[in-house]
């Protein structure tokens, strides 16, 4: 019961051969697949997709990168798509101090604005953090964004920082990097953090694990993060399926 909990299949990577790659994702074991947007458009296609596919389910909203776009219109486009029951949560929002395309205090407004979505509907957020560790967790403190439940995607951060997410109520994801020789820091906090914490995701069309690194990414590869989180807590990859699959359920409140 695999499931990939971070994946943008409205990407046009996707384009030609969806049906495949959802195909190859079945025979993988992949039980639900959770299709996140990153702007209005990318979040109205990964509603559609939840429309049609009873394995997809959908996540809508804006991505730091295009918190200049977040507008009083889009967010109440994005609070219509909210309400659906196969939308699942509010995300990707955060902050993104590396490329920083949107200006920082926009960003910083963004995410705060989409927060609030997310707790009037009682859902769950999914985190972008990238370079802005202790201000993300400053706006998740401030807003108790932990009610309504949350994942921080594609975790790199320290061990330290895992554990006050964790205590703010966070469940913490990880992608194709954890396979990556270079990711010491990442993989301590796999192997130290309780298991019940832990969810997987491949974040494709991005970050294919090794040995797949470089090429299009795609659902069927969470298998690879199952089995490199199996080999650091000494477990079989069918029980870290089962158990990442759980946690999924309930970090996303997934109840069919
Ligand atoms: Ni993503």
């Amino acid at each position: 019961m695999l499931i990939d909990s971070h994946a943008h299949l409205q990407d046009e990577a996707f384009a030609e051969d969806l049906e495949q790659v959802l195909q190859r994702a079945e025979q993988a074991g992949l039980e639900k697949i959770i299709c996140i947007g990153y702007d209005y458009e990318s979040s109205c296609e990964a509603v559609k997709l939840a429309r049609k596919h009873p394995q997809i389910y959908a996540v809508v909203g804006v991505h730091p990168h295009d918190a200049k776009t977040l507008n009083n219109d889009i967010l109440a486009g994005l609070y219509d798509l909210a309400r659906e029951p196969r939308v699942l949560a509010v995300g990707e929002i955060g902050l993104d101090f590396y490329r920083n395309l949107s200006p920082q205090e926009m960003q910083e407004r963004a995410f705060i604005e989409q927060i609030k979505l997310a707790q009037e509907l009682y859902k769950p957020i999914v985190i972008h953090d990238r370079d802005a560790h202790q201000e993300v967790l400053n706006i998740i403190k401030k807003e108790k964004a932990g009610r309504s439940g949350g994942i921080m995607h594609c975790y790199s951060g320290h061990l330290p920082l895992a554990i006050d997410l964790m205590k703010q109520g966070f469940y913490l994801s990880f992608a194709g990097p954890l396979t990556y020789k270079n990711a010491k820091k990442t993989v301590e906090v796999a192997a130290k953090i309780p298991l019940e914490r832990i969810l997987i995701e491949t974040d494709c069309p991005y970050l294919s694990p090794e040995p797949l690194r470089g090429k299009r990414n795609e659902p069927s590869n969470v298998s690879y993060i199952a089995s490199k989180l199996a080999e650091l807590r000494n477990k079989d990859p069918q029980e870290i399926a089962y158990l990442t699959g759980l946690n999924a359920r309930r970090a996303f409140h997934i109840n069919d």
